[in-house]
Parts: structure tokens; sequence; C-alpha cells
């Protein structure tokens, strides 16, 4: 199966008619066709699928026949086939398609591997349904520990622990692989830039240097319900008014800091249009270029929600959901992956993102590298993300390139 037959094999699955969005929410009805679809995409090149205790999806291209195997010091190639609501076609898919049709080009030019090579499919990057960005990543490292992920509820109320055992997985299993560093002595991440950097520079591939600190902050404005046609402005206690004093904060802050702040959910309670909410609930995803700044102006943020809830009458609560630090990517890794791709005469520029990626918190436990394929438009995280055809062609010989060089003797 080809690059284009790959994908288009896996463009239907979870695309929402109406917006062209897709909806691959983990542990859905989507996700396990998107399971399903990995499951075949290996089965028909002859690599041994695993499952991992957290969920995620393991194809091997073992260097033993079956039996024997050992499965150390494996070169790991892939992302996360879900999405955010409405997300494009790209961010995740392109990584775990790119990685399969990476083998395949290594095979075809006879090359063996002197050690495994893996495509595997994070569960849950996008924290989409449960609230906590690279969940599958970081139950493997431990960052989440596997109590608390089971508790983690979606916004239906049903908890993660009740979604798997819907999805017939073990819930009971989660937890972190203390064995990672010594089975995978690298993963790389091929990924569709979320960003004109690649534009700019002319360059159809990035190498990624390192990512930005980031996190999600929920928070809560309690206010009082009542009429909307017969409550004097006096009298209100209406949390929108704090919340929307805190988005225009929330801007303020990230431009005087050079970082980003955005409020992109939003549930107000009870969420009739002639009343008055009790409650809304907003969560701020904030990503800064160090992490003081990042404290500095979610400080700032909060201080202003504080001081809003105080004028109004409005209980004012701000919960930290998920945090990951700044990550710089292992520097000989980078350094060898360069290399391989000069030695293919592919230019690569360097890039930095403040785009989270499961390669950002494996590379805690393991040495990690990251290839970014341009996105002329820039678009991500909406149905508009996209990039060329002849453009994933290279990012495929790029990774191809890559995953020789390490894997090789
Ligand atoms: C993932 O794409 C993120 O940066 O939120
Ligand atoms: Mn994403
Ligand atoms: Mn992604």
């Amino acid at each position: 199966m080809s690059f284009a037959e790959l994908w288009e094999s896996l463009l239907p699955i979870g695309r929402d008619p109406g917006t062209g969005g897709y909806r691959r929410f983990s542990w859905t009805d989507a996700d396990r066709r998107c399971r399903d679809w990995f499951v075949r995409a290996a089965t028909c090149r002859g690599l041994p699928v695993e499952h991992d205790h957290d969920g995620n999806l393991w194809a091997w291209w073992d260097t033993v026949p079956q039996g024997g195997v050992s499965r150390t010091g494996a070169v790991a190639a892939g992302s996360h086939l879900d999405s955010v609501p409405d997300g494009g076609a790209f961010d995740g898919p392109l990584g775990i398609v790119s990685a399969f049709a990476a083998i395949d080009s290594l095979r075809a030019r006879g090359f063996v591997p002197a050690r495994p090579v893996a495509v595997v499919a994070f569960t849950e990057e996008e924290g989409a349904r449960f609230g906590v960005a690279c969940l599958g990543s970081r139950l493997l490292t431990g960052a989440v520990a596997a109590g608390t992920a089971r508790g983690l509820r979606d916004c239906a109320g049903v908890t993660l622990a009740e979604a798997m055992a819907a999805a017939g997985a073990r819930p009971d299993r989660l937890g972190p692989d203390d064995d990672l560093p010594r089975r995978v002595a690298a993963y790389v991440e091929l990924h569709i830039e979320q960003g004109r950097q690649l534009a700019a520079l002319d360059a159809v591939i990035g190498v990624g240097e390192g990512i930005w600190p980031h996190g999600r902050w929920r928070f809560d404005f309690s206010g009082r319900a009542d009429h909307a046609g017969t409550t004097a402005l006096a009298d209100r206690r209406d949390p929108m008014l704090p919340f929307a004093v805190t988005v225009l904060a929330a801007r303020q802050a990230a431009g005087h800091h050079g970082a980003l702040a955005t409020f992109g959910k939003l549930s107000v309670v009870p969420g009739g249009v002639n009343a008055i909410g009790s409650a809304a609930h907003a969560w701020l995803d904030a990503r800064a270029p160090d992490d003081g700044i990042l404290e500095r102006m979610t400080g700032e943020i909060t201080a202003a929600a504080d001081r809003a809830g105080a004028e109004h009458g409005v209980t004012v609560t701000v919960t930290r959901e998920s945090f990951s630090p700044a990550v710089e990517f292992d520097p000989a890794l980078r350094a060898r992956a360069e290399a391989a791709l000069a030695r293919r005469a592919i230019k690569a520029a360097r890039v930095r993102t403040g785009a989270g990626h499961d390669a950002g918190v494996l590379a805690a436990r393991i040495p990690t590298a990251m290839l970014f394929v341009r996105n002329p438009s820039g678009v991500s995280h909406a149905p508009g993300e996209h990039a060329d055809p002849a453009d994933c062609a290279t990012g495929v010989a790029a990774l191809a390139a890559v995953l020789g060089e390490l894997a090789g003797t």
C-alpha cells in the first residue's frame, strides 16, 4: 500500500460531513476505527502489533524472527491518530502514515535494520476528551499517575476508566513502563508544521530544536442564576462578566510577554439565553518562550480574573489541569538527523515550536527528535490544515533517511 493509498484509507474515519473536520476522540467508535486501521496497516506489512498498558499501539519491524525476539534498543517513529474537535487531517496521522511509508521505502531499497524499528500511535495526544494532553505518553513515562488518569472525566462525566472498559481495554493495567529507556533508544516524530516558519525559510523540512513550555488551566466562575429580563444590573452576580475581563486580560498579557494565551473552550451553566448563568467554566491554553514568562503571564491572568470576580460578586477558582515544561530535543540525535538529511540532499531548517507533542513528553526519558513538514498556510487544529503531496513525499524520504541512520549498523 503506497503512502497515497494509506492516507486515503484513513481519511474518511471520524470526519464530520458538515464541517469537514475530524472528531477522533479517544476510546470512541472513531478511535476504534483508527486503531483497526493501524492494525491493518501493520499487519499487511508483516509488522506484529503490540498494545501497551497505556492504550498506545506499537507495530514492530523486528530484526530477528518472532519467537526469540528481544525488543531492545529500538528506534521508534510515529505520532497520534486522535484529533482536536474539528481538527485537520494531518496533525498526528501524517507522522504515522509517513512512518509506515518510510519502512516501505527502506525495505524497497533492501535496508536491513540492525536494531528493531517501531511505528507507534500514542493515545489521547490532544487531550480533547479527557483534558490532559499527551495522556498516553505521560502514562508511559510516569508523568501522570495511573490513578489520576483513571479518574479523569470527559464533558459527559464519563471517566477514562469507564471509557476504556466500554471500549474493551484494561484501565487496571495503566501505568509507567520503567523499561522504556532499555526498549526504545530513540523516538523520532514527524509532524505537519503548525505555523509558517518553513515557508518563510523556503524549506520543506524542519528539524525541531525545542518546544515552548505550555499548559492548560481551568477557570471556574461561580455566580448566581437569575432572570435576564428582570434582574437589575446592580443586583447581578453574572459569571460571564469576569470571564470576559479575563479573556481580554489574557490577550493583553500574551502581547506584553511575547507569549500566547487562548480561551478556546467555554461552558456556561445552565446555558439559557434568557437567564444569567450560575457558573462559567473556561479553559486557558497558555504557552511562552520560557517557564518564567509562562508563570508570570498566567499569574497576571489569574490576578485579573480574581479582581474582576470580586468586583462582580463572582467566586473564581483556577486549577492547572496539565503542564509541559520547556523541551530541548536531544542535541546528538538532532545532529545525526541533520547529517542524514544532508547526505540525502534534503534541505532542512531548524524550528522551535509552541505546539505540544508526545516527543516532548518522551524527551524526559529517552532521546527524541522531531521532523516537520511545511504547511503553506500555517493553519492547524482546523479543517484547513494542509501539506502538499510533494512535501509529504519529501517528509517520508526525510524520515526514511533518519530511521536508516539510527537503525543502521
Ligand atoms: C497539540 O497539538 C497542542 O499543542 O496542543
Ligand atoms: Mn495537535
Ligand atoms: Mn499533533
